[in-house]
């Protein structure tokens, strides 16, 4: 069989040739169609970034993924040697803003962010969005970028779970993109099946106000002062058409963790926007950079609500404050649903029960397999099959 081609978009045609000529896992994207129709002789193409699977053949990976990993070098424990292939991932010059950061950083959010207090489900724990109930839903759309660019580590470091090397992707990502140190422990487990998830629907909705987002992170236990604290994490990564309706980055440098969320939040003019899409957002526009900026409906209800707004205030004008509070609210959202006890071990039942259970890496191919429950959710099929439809 010939080379196993991937879909990715961030070498050059030269680059790709090279890797043919190797023999190994070569990548393909639509730049490199062309280049490559006539050589292979076996191919598992998909055109859009989102999807492409990772195929991990030898040590190919590392040539594929354009990162030193140091694959089957890592000790089943050693998260330091996934920390430090998390950050040599984080350089992503083809894709957004030029970081995968935010993206993980969304990722580590939102598996952690289902946790409901009254009910003790949801959470980190588990890395539910593995399965199409929770991967499918909405407003997890794009998180998939996410997953696929920690795939490599996986491959790397079978022996971590998902549920933990997800959420220590958003902890890494954020130290190294210039945010606060986060506390973090390891532990989680990978559910053996989709029982235990959480019903959909449990995340925050953009278009929403202040009660809603008081009613959304009060479920998981978070106060105001904690949710202006997390939502500072728009200082990151940008708002995408197809994904979520509302379009643009919050600030000019959107791979930089600061208070500038904050500070344009109180400091400059946000006009309401309606897009073509239907979606209503505000936007300011940068004089100097002649970028438009955006904020959700959500983000100018923290400003516009007199129990949110002096914390708003606040993280404007004191940057280390809303790093320290930050860090605290960050580390609180990945520990939801997990129990420790005093040595640290997580003793929730699965986890007690099943031990430390890693899931076998995910499916190399893209898209969500008819027959499997482990694949990539319906609406990234959808997405690819407009992709191709399109060539
Ligand atoms: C307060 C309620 C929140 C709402 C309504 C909300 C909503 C959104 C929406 C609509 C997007 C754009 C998604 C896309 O189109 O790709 C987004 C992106 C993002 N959110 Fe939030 N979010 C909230 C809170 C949070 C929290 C608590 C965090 C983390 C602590 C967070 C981190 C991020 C990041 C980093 C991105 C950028 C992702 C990327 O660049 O791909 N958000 N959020």
């Amino acid at each position: 069989m010939g080379p196993v081609i991937i879909g990715t978009n961030r070498r050059t045609s030269a680059e790709v040739t090279r890797l043919l000529n190797l023999g190994a896992v070569v990548s393909v994207s639509r730049r490199h169609v062309a280049v490559l129709y006539s050589r292979i002789e076996f191919v598992t193409i998909s055109f859009h970034w989102s999807s492409y699977s990772l195929h991990v053949q030898g040590n190919a990976i590392d040539e594929m993924a354009g990162i030193d990993l140091k694959q089957g070098k890592s000790k089943p424990g050693d998260f330091d040697a996934v920390r430090k292939d998390i950050e040599a991932l984080l350089h992503q010059p083809d894709y957004d803003d030029g970081s995968a950061g935010p993206v993980l950083v969304r990722l580590a959010w939102h598996s952690a962010g289902t946790y409901d207090t009254a009910t003790d489900t949801g959470g980190s724990n588990g890395a539910g969005m593995r399965y199409e109930a929770e991967g499918g839903d909405p407003s997890n759309a794009g998180l998939q970028h996410a997953r696929v660019f920690l795939e490599p580590l996986k491959a790397a470091h079978p022996w971590i779970t998902y549920a933990d090397l997800w959420t220590l992707g958003g902890v890494v990502a954020i130290a190294a993109l210039g945010g606060p140190s986060i506390a973090w422990l390891p532990g989680r487990t990978d559910y053996v099946d989709d029982s235990k998830l959480p019903p959909r629907g449990r995340l925050p909705d953009g278009a929403k106000g202040a009660a809603h987002l008081r009613t959304v992170f009060g479920r998981m236990g978070f106060g105001d002062q904690e949710i202006v604290a997390l939502s500072g994490a728009h200082n990151l990564g940008r708002c995408h058409g197809e994904r979520s309706g509302f379009e643009g980055a919050w600030v000019a440098n959107p791979t930089r963790f600061s208070n500038s969320y904050f500070k344009l939040m109180v400091g400059v003019e946000w006009r309401e926007k309606r897009l073509a899409n239907g979606t209503t957002q505000f936007v300011h526009v940068d004089e100097d950079l002649e970028e438009e900026l955006m904020m959700l409906p959500s983000d100018l209800a923290l400003r516009n609500d007199e129990g949110f707004r002096p914390w708003v205030e606040l993280y404007a004008r004191d940057r280390e404050r809303f790093f320290e509070d930050f860090a605290k609210a960050f580390a609180k959202l990945l520990e939801l649903g997990i129990k420790r006890d005093k040595e640290g071990r997580v003793v929730n039942s699965d986890n007690v029960k099943g031990g430390y259970h890693s899931a076998p890496k995910k499916s190399d191919r893209p898209g969500k397999p008819d027959d499997a429950g482990d694949g990539e959710a319906e609406p990234l099929r959808e997405e690819n099959k407009k992709f191709r439809a399109r060539l």
